[in-house]
């Protein structure tokens, strides 16, 4: 399977790397095709300028180009990022805004402005999602409404088409002990060998 891994965490040898490394591993060790990017180390240019907006003759920046192709050619998707005040950092947010154009990920049908219900145009089916935070899952659930899951699930992949979105939260990661951390990450190992089996 052709996979796009996106890691969206600013400091090298953090949690948040290694769980990204991992994933990486597994999947080229079960023979798929991985695009990984690092955003932060890659400086993606996060910022979406006037001149792009969505709209027919938007010039787009062949950068964003070559992500909206990646994204197309995606057959699976796993996203790494923390949560930043229930929102993904600022570069991925970017990441989605750029690449996540009408004609790539999603169109409206002929007549409708963009007030409608889109078709989503992702052929990906599978996506993964990994955060991690410093919030117990049931007061980030109670209290804060959790919403990564509704950010992930429905507001991104569900509207672009992808149909089956799979989440992972891990925390509480600031004073997880080594252990901890070990067995996270062969948790993750777990999951993406259930979900991207060897093809
Ligand atoms: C700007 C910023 C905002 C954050 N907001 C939250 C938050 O809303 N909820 C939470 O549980 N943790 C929050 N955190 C903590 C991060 O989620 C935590 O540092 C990260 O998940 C740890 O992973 P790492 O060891 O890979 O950096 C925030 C951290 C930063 C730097």
């Amino acid at each position: 399977m052709n996979v796009l891994v996106i890691l969206g965490h600013q400091q090298a040898g953090s949690f948040n790397h290694a769980i990204a490394a991992t994933v990486v591993r597994v999947l080229k060790d079960n023979g798929h095709t991985v695009t990984f990017h690092d955003l932060y180390a890659e400086h993606f240019p996060a910022i979406l300028p006037a001149e792009e907006v969505p709209q027919d003759n938007a010039f787009v920046d062949p950068v964003i180009q070559q992500h909206c192709e990646e994204l197309t050619a995606a057959e699976g998707i796993v996203i790494v990022h923390p949560n930043w005040w229930g929102m993904p950092p600022a570069i991925l947010k970017g990441w989605v805004d750029r690449v996540f154009r009408p004609g790539v990920a999603y169109e409206f049908s002929e007549g409708d402005l963009g007030g409608g219900v889109p078709t989503g145009l992702l052929t990906t089916r599978l996506a993964l999602v990994l955060n991690t935070s410093n919030t117990e899952d049931e007061r980030e659930q109670l209290v804060f409404g959790d919403p990564l899951e509704a950010l992930w699930v429905d507001c991104i992949f569900g509207f672009c088409g992808v149909p089956n979105v799979h989440r992972r939260n891990f925390s509480i990661i600031i004073d997880s002990t080594l252990e901890q951390r070990q067995g996270w990450l062969r948790e993750v190992e777990a999951l993406v060998n259930e979900l991207f089996p060897v093809s």
